[in-house]
């Protein structure tokens, strides 16, 4: 895989300016030095993610996300690290030496040679809609509106019932074919499993090619939709349609879009919505619903518009509103599915409609209507009782009372008997803490000393010279990338330094280190050697207490046991006494 040195990052960093970029996706708002937004990472009320011109980093003080601009955009976007670099610089109009191509490419996975095969069938099906063959295809796409944009995108296809030979005549093996489920075995010979249908590749999460949805083009043929048998690469239930494209984007839509159908999420991709993904005909399985988890923490549904559809929005609802997801159901289709909704209402207006959803609670008010009958008094406390059942689930003492308010509403009944079933509060039985011995005071030596390796180059000399090692493992972690920092810079510039740590919690560290106001002294030889010394003498009675709750097994143990301990001993009083 291509890399990025780290000037080329410094420079990118340097050449950029985290406001410009952070407002590219966020409002900020100028508030005393820095600027101030409502967190995009966690369900924010209040600006809380705050944005320092100064120090080129962001820093959220409710959730704690913090970083400079590559991590934000990262974390934003579900970008990699690298991928993030590269965004940034493009935002900024600096040209990297590194071709996007290279930097995209995966490291070679142990698939390479299934994705490259995938990749030729796909390359071969696209350039049929240009032949003569593809020429119906192609007025089949533009009669259900799907614009040669739209096609480019999800790389459709045509397989006129060549594609088999077609790959065999460039060598690729008939055995190999099979495996990926691309032609079948017949006793005749080798038969195109999608011949004479229209193919939509399927990518997993990576973007990696792994089989396909091929779509009938005549009424007579079935079923309507072929997916891609069992293969090493694609097994029925385990992915999502168009999820590498969509979590990319959940982000900055706000949710990510899960629809019925593929040619669904492709009216969706054309009306700007590009987060969509769809289920490829199962019931949502615990892995597509592991998937949404990694993009985003809100799912907007858009079923279908019938009976039907309005059914399985409420049974998919219902599992991801358990799994803890913000669920937001689509309406008002007038009964058709997304795709025919926006034939013919237009693009305006399909994502208009999907602007305004409702709550997953407003929609199951509205569903259960079609349950209960609330004119009948037990069949309206039955709707009451589901509802509130579900209301007791929201994790806001603000949005429980809203809506309980709103179906007494609905129901007539009073908003305190409601109340009265929301299931009481039990008291969360706080898991025993075993306490460890006492190590805060190491701790604040270990922080300040990082504290001090963070102001001065120097500090890390003396480290080195006296210590080498610290005992806990987040700070002796960042010590190590403190000392791969300084070999090729003489200055702390922070916002660079994060670069280097690739792991959120030492991220996290790291900044909590540098904005605590215990740990704000300067630089000063005297504060290193004080903290060195007190971690050392942590280190010693950790030692002392180690040898002597071992085991005794003989007498001569013993003797070198007793030795031991008072050499460390000694250790210690000369210590202590040079610190008196
Ligand atoms: P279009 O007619 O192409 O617009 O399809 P649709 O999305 O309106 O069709 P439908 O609502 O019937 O199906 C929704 C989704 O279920 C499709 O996108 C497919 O992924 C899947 N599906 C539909 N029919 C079949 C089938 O016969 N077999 C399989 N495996 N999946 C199907
Ligand atoms: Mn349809």
């Amino acid at each position: 895989m291509a890399r990025l040195s780290e000037t080329q990052i410094d420079e990118v960093r340097a050449h950029s300016d985290i406001v410009e970029v952070i407002s590219r996706y966020l409002p900020l708002k100028k508030a005393g030095k820095s600027f101030v937004t409502t967190c995009p990472f966690h369900d924010d009320h209040n600006p809380s993610l705050s944005v320092s011109p100064e120090r080129q980093i962001f820093k959220c003080f409710v959730c704690g996300e913090g970083g400079n601009v590559f991590q934000f955009v990262s974390k934003y976007e579900n970008l990699s690290f690298l991928e993030s670099v590269l965004k940034v610089a493009e935002y900024s109009g600096i040209q990297l030496e590194v071709k996007a191509s290279d930097l995209y490419q995966k490291p070679v996975s142990k698939y390479d040679k299934e994705h490259k095969l995938l990749k030729e069938a796909i390359a071969f099906c696209r350039y049929q809609l240009s032949t003569q063959a593809g020429k119906p295809v192609v007025e089949y796409l533009k009669e259900r509106g799907i614009s040669p944009e739209v096609q480019e995108a999800f790389q459709i296809g045509y397989d006129p019932g060549e594609l088999g030979t077609y790959l065999i005549k460039k060598g690729y093996k008939a055995d190999d074919l099979i495996a990926l489920d691309l032609v079948k075995d017949f006793e005749g010979g080798l038969r195109d499993s999608y011949a004479n249908r229209l193919l939509f590749p399927l990518f997993d999460a990576n973007g990696n090619p792994v089989g396909f949805s091929a779509r009938a083009l005549v009424a007579e043929q079935s079923p309507k939709y072929l997916n891609t048998g069992e293969t090493i690469l694609y097994t029925k239930g385990d992915q999502l349609f168009h999820y590498d494209i969509a979590k990319k984007k959940s982000r900055s839509e706000g949710a990510i879009t899960l629809a019925e159908g593929v040619i669904d999420v492709m009216a969706l991709y054309a009306c700007g919505i590009e987060a969509g993904v769809a289920a490829l005909g199962t019931a949502l399985t615990q892995n597509q619903i592991e998937l949404l988890k990694k993009a985003c923490d809100t799912v907007r549904l858009c079923y279908d518009g019938d009976p039907a559809g309005r059914s399985a929005a409420y049974k998919s609802g219902s599992l991801l509103f358990e799994h803890r997801f913000k669920v937001e159901v689509v309406t008002g289709l007038n009964g058709l599915d997304p795709d025919e909704y926006r034939r013919k209402f237009g693009n305006e207006a399909l994502r208009t409609l999907v602007s305004r959803p409702l709550s997953w609670i407003e929609f199951l008010m509205e569903y259960l209507l079609e349950k209960y009958d609330l004119n009948n008094f037990s069949q309206r406390q039955d709707y009451a009782r589901e509802i509130v059942g579900r209301i007791a689930l929201l994790s806001e003492e603000f949005d429980q009372q809203s809506y309980l308010a709103l179906l007494s509403e609905k129901t007539g009944i009073e908003a305190a008997i409601l109340a009265g079933l929301l299931p009481k509060k039990v008291k969360t039985v706080r898991p025993v803490i075993v306490k460890k011995p006492r190590k805060r005071d190491t701790l604040l030596a270990e922080d300040t000393l990082i504290s001090q390796m963070l102001q001065n180059k120097e500090a890390v000399g003396l480290y080195q010279q006296k210590l080498d090692y610290l005992i806990h493992p987040i700070p002796q972690q960042v010590t190590m990338v403190l000392m791969n920092y300084y070999r090729t810079h003489d200055t702390m510039v922070l916002a660079d330094f994060l670069s280097m740590l690739q792991q959120e919690a030492l991220i996290d560290y790291v900044l909590h280190i540098s904005e605590s106001e215990v740990l704000s002294a300067a630089y000063s030889p005297a504060i290193v050697a004080e903290a060195i010394d007190q971690i050392q003498l942590a280190a010693i009675d950790a030692s002392i207490a180690g040898i002597k709750s071992r085991q005794i097994m003989s007498a001569s143990d013993e003797d070198a046991r007793m030795a031991k301990i008072s050499e460390l001993k000694k250790r210690r009083h000369e210590l202590v006494g040079k610190r008196i």
